[in-house]
């Protein structure tokens, strides 16, 4: 299962590579937003740190603007993914990206069906959002389920990349769907690694260390 991080944040990006968890780099305009550093800059910087895919979102909403940004954002580095929502326009330039040879990846996916049209257009990874749909009441696992063993029916080539990743459990349940992709923010990484009883056993030991130093001092 690849690991991306779900951030624009280059000094999380540096910190989770430290420890081996990043496959690759997923953006979206908010998480650039939050930075405060020009859009370009960013996914450049990112993309100079991270030699695995980079996602880099486009802002237009007709496919035109959506291509010509895409091939723009595909210049910045050889493994930019032009990150485009799932629209008729928006398949249309998933289309015309990929007869180019530039990797997509569509976001903002909350069916099924979307997911499967966004497969035939040609997209190289499907971005199902998981914390979105429990936000609103419904199961957003359920969704990866369901787009994990429709894609087994075919031969689609179209990775599934959990995204809107809330909490661990998101993650358990997606290695235990077989999902491709799941990305992360830093904070659930740092969730996944704490358990109150490793903090305990550690503890333990180095109590029950120092002791054994004392005895042999004496
Ligand atoms: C990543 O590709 C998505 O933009 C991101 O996971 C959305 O997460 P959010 O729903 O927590 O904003």
């Amino acid at each position: 299962m690849k690991f991306f991080i779900d951030t624009a944040d280059v000094e999380e990006i540096r910190q989770a590579q430290l420890r081996g968890w990043v496959d690759g780099v997923t953006t979206n305009p908010s998480l650039v937003a939050k930075t405060g550093k020009p859009f370009f800059s960013v996914i450049q910087e990112i993309c100079k740190l991270v030699p695995g895919p980079v996602s880099a979102e486009v802002i237009g909403l007709k496919s035109e603007e959506m291509f010509r940004e895409g091939m723009e954002l595909a210049k910045i580095a050889s493994n930019v993914v032009v990150k485009i929502p799932m629209t008729e326009d928006g398949m249309v330039a998933v289309k015309k990206l990929k007869a180019e040879g530039i990797k997509t990846n569509v976001t903002l996916v909350f069916t099924a069906l979307q997911a499967l049209l966004a497969a035939k257009a040609g997209a190289t990874m499907v971005s199902p959002f998981v914390g979105r749909l429990d936000d609103i009441g419904a199961d957003g696992m359920q969704l990866i389920e369901q787009i994990i063993n429709m894609y087994g029916n075919y031969d689609f080539e179209t990775e599934v990349l959990v995204a809107s990743v809330r909490n661990p459990i998101h993650l358990q349940r997606a290695a235990d769907l077989g999902a491709d992709i799941a990305t992360i923010p830093y904070k659930v990484m740092q969730q996944m690694t704490h358990h109150p009883l490793t903090d305990k056993g550690i503890k333990i030991f180095m109590e029950d260390w120092q002791k054994a130093q004392a005895n042999l001092a004496r």
